[in-house]
């Protein structure tokens, strides 16, 4: 897969969801369906934008046991979703174990990524609330690393730190960034924040994209400048 924009649908119901995805008439952006609408709605949320031909990132963040998220990752596997991914403090074997359980008896899967330290953690909770003593990037760059040996795809990260990851872990280990705005925009509760298009010259693979969509007062204009600025 390519580069591409995401639309972060944080959105409570199907009806809104709806309602928002109605106004692309003839395209199809890929979305990310977060915890909020799946676990208002259900897998039909799923399957029905997959029916209307949007690539789906499923954003439901795992974290058990290996043998637990093995098995959710194989009921998710069905939903035919492009992106899953799953907390990478949850060990190695938890995220081969995922992998296990997502990769289909044809040999296929979706993308597999994982989140590396939340954005919402900084340094002092990290250290004062996990016990975490290293450098917070430290952190972050050793769960990329195990995302990487672990065999997945990519991780969820800031822009800023996306040249990073791929210095470390290669090119084609994907880096998948919230945190875009407009220059012109507004930040909202986001700290460190990127345009599209220096996540682009960054080399962000793809990046997700909310409220400067879905509260723009028209979002199909908002997220063809993050195309033209991303992409084009
Ligand atoms: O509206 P906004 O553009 O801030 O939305 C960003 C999306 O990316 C939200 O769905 C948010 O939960 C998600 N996200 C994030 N930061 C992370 C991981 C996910 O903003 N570190």
């Amino acid at each position: 897969m390519g580069k591409d924009v995401i639309i972060a649908c944080d959105f409570s119901s199907a009806e809104a969801t709806f309602k928002f995805l109605d106004k692309f008439t003839g395209k199809k952006p890929f979305v990310k369906i977060g915890m909020e609408l799946f676990y208002a709605e259900g897998p039909s949320i799923v399957k029905e934008i997959k029916k209307r031909g949007h690539k789906i990132f499923l954003d439901l963040k795992l974290h058990d046991i290996p043998n637990t998220v093995k098995k959710a990752m194989n009921v998710l596997s069905n939903l035919d979703v492009d992106i899953c991914n799953l907390h990478a403090s949850g060990t190695k074997r938890m995220m081969e174990g995922a992998l296990e359980g997502l990769t289909r008896p044809d040999g296929t899967r979706p993308l597999l990524i994982a989140v590396t330290q939340l954005t919402s953690t900084d340094q002092e909770s990290m250290e004062n609330d996990l016990l975490i003593k290293e450098p917070i990037d430290k952190v972050v760059m050793h769960y990329a690393k195990c995302a990487k040996e672990a065999g997945l795809d990519g991780i969820v990260c800031s822009p800023l730190e996306a040249g990073k990851v791929h210095e470390t872990c290669g090119n084609d280990f994907l880096t998948v960034t919230p945190g875009v705005r407009f220059a012109d925009g507004d930040i909202g509760d986001q700290k460190r924040v990127m345009t599209p298009a220096e996540a682009k010259k960054i080399g962000s693979d793809y990046i997700v994209v909310g409220r400067p969509i879905t509260a723009a007062d028209d979002p199909v204009v908002a997220y063809e400048r993050c195309i033209n600025e991303f992409i084009d």
